[in-house]
């Protein structure tokens, strides 16, 4: 039998240009390689993708209500959003789902306005500053958490 929990990987705006976008901050890998990859992460821990990028905060605040009741757990990188929605909080907290936050670049270490995180009241656990990596440790933190709550 293979009905895999699903996870979704939400991606807030201008994440759509990794690659491309300020390279020295945030790498050279765009969001098709880090699709790809954490696809093939998810796989081998019986766990499936459904990533998704937008640039929109009420899309955004739609896909983690799409997610709840349908989706095992959510890993979100909200970009800009991190640092300025309640929207976003409300929609994490409302959806009983674990959440792991991530970030490409150690938000502490730049500039005063980003050290602040709303999505973190609602998170599990925070992952950043180890560029596309993080979403390969988030998945994996994201199994973990799954299969300790399944044994309960
Ligand atoms: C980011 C950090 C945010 O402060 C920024 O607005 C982003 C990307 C990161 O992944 O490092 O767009 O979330």
């Amino acid at each position: 039998m293979s009905s895999k929990r699903r996870i979704v990987v939400l991606n807030g705006p201008n994440l759509n240009l990794l690659g491309s976008r300020e390279p020295e901050i945030y790498g050279h890998t765009t969001l098709a390689d880090i699709s790809r990859d954490v696809s093939a992460a998810a796989d081998k821990l019986d766990l499936s993708v459904d990533f998704q990028q937008s640039n929109n905060e009420g899309e955004m605040v739609s896909a983690i209500q799409a997610a709840r009741g349908t989706a095992a757990g959510i890993i979100i990188n909200a970009a800009a959003y991190t640092h300025t929605s309640v929207a976003i909080l409300d929609a994490l907290l409302a959806s009983d789902i674990p959440v792991i936050e991530v970030h490409l670049s150690n938000i502490f270490k730049r500039e005063e306005f980003r050290h602040h995180s709303y999505v973190s009241k609602a998170a599990t656990g925070v992952i950043c500053g180890f560029g596309a990596k993080g979403y390969l440790l988030a998945i994996d933190a994201m199994a973990e958490l799954l299969n300790r709550t399944q044994s309960k």
